[in-house]
This record gives C-alpha cells, sequence and structure tokens, in this order.
C-alpha cells in the first residue's frame, strides 16, 4: 500500500493532514512508521478514516512510534476501570458501559478535557503522541479542536518570544480542575498531582522548529508572582488558541486521529451528556523531561 498525505484545509497547508493507504488493523511495516512519523513531523494532526480497530491493534500501531504511557491520568480507578492500563478511556461510559451522571465525579473531572490542553503535561516526561480512535460517537456536537502551536509561536512579536524563551512553568491537574472549581480531591490524589515543571519554549525535535508549549495544567511560572504568571498564560493561550491556528476534527465512527502533544493544544467540545461517546486513546511517551530536552 503507498501512504498518502493531504492537507485537510489548504488555508493551513502545514497543519491536520489527511492520511490514506494505512490498515491499522492489519498492520504496518517499518518504512510505514516512518513515513507516518515523517508526516507527523510536518503536520502534527494526521487523520485516518475506516480503521475498525481493538485496543490490541491500536496499542500495537501505536508502539511503533514510541513506549506507551500507562494511564495514570485519571482519578483513582482501580476498582471501576472498563479498559486496560495502555488504553485512556475517553468516554462517559461506566465499568458497566452505562452513560454516567453528569454529577458523577468521574464525569465532573473529564471536563477538564474540554479546555485547551496537552495530554500529560502534569507528568514529568510528557507525552509525545495521542492517538484517539473513535468507537461510538454523538449523533452531533462532541467535535475536538487542535491549535497549532508551532505556527502560534511563529506568530508571536519578536519581544514576546524572548519574553517566553526562558520561562518554565509548572503543569498540574490540580491547576487544571482548579480552573473548572473541582476540588474534591483525596489527600493520595493531592499527593500524585504535585506540580512538575516544563519549558514554556520547546524545540520540536522532529522539524527543529521551536513551539509554545502551553496547556491548561500550567498554573504558575517560576520566579513570579502568581497573578502574573496566570494572566501571562491567559494571553498567551488567547494568542495560541485564535481562529487561523485552529482545525476542529468533525468525528466519524471509526476515525482515528493522531496527534503531537509537543507542538499542539487539543479540547474537547461539548454535546449531549446523555448520549453515548466513546472514544479509546493510547498515548506514547516523549523521550526526557522536557528541562532535559535541548532548546
Ligand atoms: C484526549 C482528549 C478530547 C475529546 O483524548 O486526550 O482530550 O474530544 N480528548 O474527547
Ligand atoms: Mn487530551
Amino acid at each position: 500500500m503507498t501512504i498518502n498525505i493531504e492537507p485537510i484545509h489548504l488555508e493551513r497547508p502545514n497543519f491536520a493532514g489527511l492520511l490514506s493507504g494505512v490498515s491499522v488493523a492489519n498492520g504496518i511495516s517499518k518504512e510505514d512508521a516512518t513515513e507516518i512519523e515523517d508526516g507527523m513531523n510536518h503536520f502534527a494532526v494526521l487523520v485516518l478514516r475506516n480503521q475498525q480497530i481493538t485496543d490490541d491493534q491500536q496499542c500495537a500501531f501505536s508502539e511503533y512510534f514510541g513506549p506507551l504511557e500507562q494511564a495514570t491520568g485519571d482519578l483513582d480507578q482501580s476498582a471501576t476501570r472498563r479498559l486496560s492500563m495502555k488504553v485512556n478511556d475517553i468516554s462517559n461510559l461506566d465499568e458497566n458501559g452505562a452513560v454516567m451522571a453528569i454529577d458523577d465525579r468521574r464525569s465532573l473531572f473529564s471536563l477538564g478535557n474540554r479546555l485547551w490542553h496537552s495530554d500529560s503535561s502534569f507528568k514529568q516526561t510528557p507525552a509525545k503522541y495521542s492517538l484517539l480512535s473513535a468507537r461510538d460517537i454523538p449523533a452531533s456536537g462532541g467535535i475536538t479542536q487542535f491549535a497549532d502551536m508551532r505556527a502560534a509561536w511563529d506568530a508571536l512579536a519578536p519581544e514576546m518570544q524572548v519574553e517566553c524563551m526562558d520561562k518554565i512553568c509548572d503543569h498540574s491537574q490540580l491547576y487544571s480542575r482548579g480552573l473548572l472549581g473541582f476540588a474534591e480531591w483525596t489527600d493520595a490524589e493531592i499527593a500524585f498531582n504535585q506540580p512538575v515543571p516544563q519549558r514554556l519554549v520547546r524545540r520540536h525535535a522532529g522539524s527543529g522548529r521551536l513551539s509554545l508549549y502551553l496547556s491548561a495544567h500550567a498554573g504558575a511560572i517560576d520566579g513570579q508572582p502568581m497573578p502574573e504568571a496566570r494572566i501571562f498564560l491567559r494571553e498567551l493561550n488567547e494568542h495560541a488558541t485564535q481562529h487561523q491556528f485552529i482545525y476542529s476534527h468533525e468525528w466519524q465512527p471509526n476515525d482515528l486521529v493522531i496527534w503531537d502533544n509537543r507542538a499542539t493544544m487539543h479540547r474537547a467540545t461539548r454535546y449531549d451528556s446523555e448520549e453515548v461517546r466513546d472514544l479509546h486513546r493510547t498515548t506514547v511517551t516523549d523521550s526526557a523531561p522536557t528541562l532535559q530536552q535541548p532548546v
């Protein structure tokens, strides 16, 4: 099979590509994986249509791009997990496959996905790629939006670029959920979610381009008073999520979307919470904490 990648929007020829010529269920060759990774380095978001896959097939495909993260980003769900520890449950379903009530603690926590973020930026070594497979999607709404953090960096005023360059932000789910007023943490969860430092500006390894590393999990900047840090991050987020930087993905069943968390942010949008929305995410871990990566 020959792999082909076309830009989805001609106005954003370097962001979001439609990839064809791959069957995730049948597996890929090493050469295919290299071609896909080259495409990811250019586009940062790739869409594959009509991929009806199992979790095992999704994991096997994802592992071509690096080791998988354990799905430990959620609330402690050891008793009620639906999926294996290699698969993040991006659904509104409980362990019996029933739609959860909106006031279920897990539903409230998952509203954090509606804030612009980069996956696992709250982990010491954050995520490289996320691969999200649409198993069951609502009739309308629940699209996923992606923002191009390399383009956002390129478009920053030079004096803002200088200001950003050496900053180190602290990331924690306590910050992102704090934005929503979620406060029902156990002591163990608070201990587990202590902030981790991440560079604000990263050099994207695969393209050599600079990128803003923003996320709803970023809630402080080293050496700055909290309000000054928060307003700075808010203004940067507003800049980086302007229309010209965004691709909005309208899901079809069996879509698989891959994004590079080192060069994008994403968020879910609202949908009827009584409808089923079931997506499965595998997450490829990055090579090292961002402070150990060269800029
Ligand atoms: C994710 C995520 C957004 C969505 O899977 O990491 O943030 O639209 N998903 O479900
Ligand atoms: Mn996410």
